[in-house]
């Protein structure tokens, strides 16, 4: 099953509670993308360097887990969880995430753990270009301002004290880049079905999705 999206929709947390009530795998794409944003400014490189990007993937070590209730994410062996949701990590990860060396290697790596079947992958390109013979493609959407919203309770409870304004203003520029970029742009695919979460909890949305894929026949 792919799961695509732009940020704020409750996408991970939706697609982590249907993988787990149908039995099935969890992967969280963005994560990976984070991961590799976060070696490359741990390496010092600048993020636009995309040969400096490209040369560094063959060192990087990380795990990918599919257990939806054990997202444990390593790089190097460390516990990057937090890390990886760090202002830093996410203002740079859409430009590290541009880089067709990055979206290749990534790629493979995605196929491979989705090729195992029984999973629900999450993203901005899993029904397009990642898993385009999916049981089912949802495409997880919501206004602007109610993922604002969501982005800055979540930013609140981790602690920080944000600016509305400026969480919508960080959504905003990363959706636009993330679905403008040359390679694989966030997009729907065709026949993808879209919900739209505005006015939705996460309850509502897991059932939204789970009475598509009994629909579907998917029953895990
Ligand atoms: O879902 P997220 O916010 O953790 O994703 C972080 C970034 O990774 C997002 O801004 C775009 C990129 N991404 C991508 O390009 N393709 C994916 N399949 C998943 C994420």
């Amino acid at each position: 099953m792919a799961v695509d999206g732009p940020s704020g929709t409750g996408k991970s947390t939706v697609s982590r509670k249907v993988a787990a009530a149908l039995n099935a795998g969890y992967l969280d794409t963005g994560a990976m993308y984070r991961i590799v944003t976060l070696a490359v400014l741990n390496a010092g490189i600048d993020p636009a360097d995309e040969v400096g990007v490209a040369n560094l993937l063959p060192s990087l070590m990380f795990a990918s887990p599919v257990d939806p209730a054990e997202q444990v994410h390593t790089l190097a062996g460390e516990d990057v969880g937090r890390s990886i949701r760090s202002v830093h990590v996410t203002t740079a990860v859409s430009e590290v995430s541009a880089n067709p060396a990055v979206r290749e290697w990534l790629k493979e790596r995605q196929q491979q753990l989705a090729g195992a079947g029984r999973m629900v992958v999450e993203g901005r390109d899993i029904g397009t270009v990642i898993a385009p013979d999916a049981a089912l493609k949802i495409y997880l959407t919501a206004s602007e301002e109610v993922r604002a919203s969501r982005r800055y309770k979540e930013v609140g409870a981790a602690g920080r004290t944000p600016d509305l304004a400026v969480v919508r203003a960080a959504i905003a520029h990363r959706d636009n880049y993330d679905s403008n970029r040359l390679h694989a742009p966030l997009q729907a695919a065709a026949d993808a079905i879209v919900i739209d979460s505005t006015d939705l909890d996460i309850a509502q949305s897991v059932e939204a999705v789970l009475v598509l894929a009994a629909q579907r026949g998917i029953r895990w």
